[in-house]
């Protein structure tokens, strides 16, 4: 029985990865922060937590932090994982720029830890860090591939390609197996919310039911290359079941703004709408002139990326992998588990 420690279960990604390595008869271990409130943080592994029956023997959380050093250690020792997931990260992109030293830390200097706890190993311990299509910048050459030039446009962008130049240096210095999977945008109803796609496809179905008047959004014309979280942990796994480390994108090939998320998504709720203004004014009526969706400058960025594609032919080639879920049921996934969150949380209060 294989034994995987994930950092970040706590997160989207990590915790379809926690699923499918349980369902792939792995012993899980996983790190969680402290919060104020306990069971919050662990909300998105309610389902595996609450299935004890099933999994209870396999999965195993303990607090720790990537910034601690002697508690990774001192999990890493106990547990002795063949694999180790590196999802853990300071995430939010926007968020960087006001926290641009403490995402530093946790997304550098704390993949540095664990690079250094598995250079000490008698054991052979694969590691797989969670990079990221923001190390690319603004590149006028897309899609972009393995061998694009990188150029960050965050805190964040470059706390990451600073982990990925780590995890090849040590890769090439000690022999480690350590791999950077190139992650694009990947969501799922298990997403942060406030990440757009999220943030839209709860805004828009609060104010279906009536509990909210107005989403407020920065950027509607940055595109990006959206896949589904869960085929995104497939890949994430694959990645790790490879002979030899790779450096690899994994993406949908595809892109549309945030705009064409939008229309989406009033497309599912039947709803027409026009847009009106341009830029800092712009605004989306439905068809009553009712008011949904307008821009407010808080949610601009110092800079931003315009457009983000990718190739994922060497993923193809290598892992076999391709993308599943396409644009149009990705939404209607979000949408789906947002508007009946919403349906239930108003027939609550009445
Ligand atoms: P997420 O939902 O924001 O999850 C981040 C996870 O990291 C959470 O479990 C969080 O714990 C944990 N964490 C944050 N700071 C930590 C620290 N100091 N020590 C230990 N744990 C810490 O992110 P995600 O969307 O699942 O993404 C997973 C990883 O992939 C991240 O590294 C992200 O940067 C990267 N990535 C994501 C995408 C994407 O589109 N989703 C694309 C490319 C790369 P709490 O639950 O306690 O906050
Ligand atoms: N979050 C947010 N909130 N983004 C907005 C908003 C808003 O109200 N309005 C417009 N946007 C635009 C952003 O300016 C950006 O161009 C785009 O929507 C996507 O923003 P996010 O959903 O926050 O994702 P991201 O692309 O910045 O970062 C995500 O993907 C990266 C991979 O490319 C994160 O998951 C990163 O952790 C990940 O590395």
């Amino acid at each position: 029985m294989k034994k995987a420690l994930i950092t970040g279960i706590t997160g989207q990604t990590g915790s379809y990865l926690a699923k499918l390595l349980l369902g792939k008869n792995y012993v899980v271990y996983g790190i969680k922060r402290r919060t104020s409130t306990i069971n919050n943080s662990t909300s998105r592994l309610e389902e595996l937590i609450n299935f004890k029956k099933f999994y209870n023997k396999k999965l195993f959380l303990f607090y720790a932090d990537l910034n601690d050093y002697y508690s990774l250690k001192n999990i890493i020792d106990k547990t002795s994982p063949d694999e180790i997931y590196n999802l853990a990260a300071q995430s939010h992109v926007q968020i960087s720029f006001e926290l641009a030293e403490y995402t530093t830390k946790v997304n550098s200097i704390g993949v540095l830890n664990l690079l250094n706890i598995i250079k000490d190993k008698k054991k052979k311990i694969k590691f797989y860090q969670a990079s990221t299509s923001e190390m690319f910048g603004n590149q006028n050459k897309v899609p972009l591939t393995e061998n694009s030039i990188m150029d960050p446009a965050s805190p964040y962008g470059a706390s990451k390609l600073f982990a990925y130049h780590l995890v090849k240096n040590y890769r090439e210095s000690y022999n480690i197996f350590a791999s950077n999977g190139i992650l694009f945008n990947h969501e799922s109803p298990l997403r942060g919310e406030n990440f757009v796609t999220r943030k839209i496809t709860i805004g828009l179905s609060r104010i279906y039911y009536g509990l909210n008047r107005i989403l407020e959004l920065g950027n509607l014309d940055s595109k990006r290359d959206w896949g589904h979280a869960r085929d995104y942990a497939f890949a994430i796994w694959k990645i790790l079941q490879l002979k030899k480390p790779v450096d690899i994108i994994i993406c949908s090939g595809k892109n549309y703004s945030v705009r064409d998320f939008l229309k989406e998504c009033f497309k599912y709720l039947k709803i027409k709408i026009k847009f009106s203004g341009k830029k800092l004014n712009e605004k989306i009526y439905d068809k009553n002139n009712k008011l949904w969706v307008k821009v407010n400058k808080k949610y601009i960025r110092p800079k931003d990326i315009d457009n983000l594609i990718g190739s994922a032919a060497f993923a193809k080639k290598i892992i076999g992998w391709k993308n599943k879920t396409s644009f149009k049921s990705l939404v209607k996934e979000m949408m789906d588990y947002d508007l009946n969150k919403t349906k239930i949380e108003k027939n609550n209060k009445n």
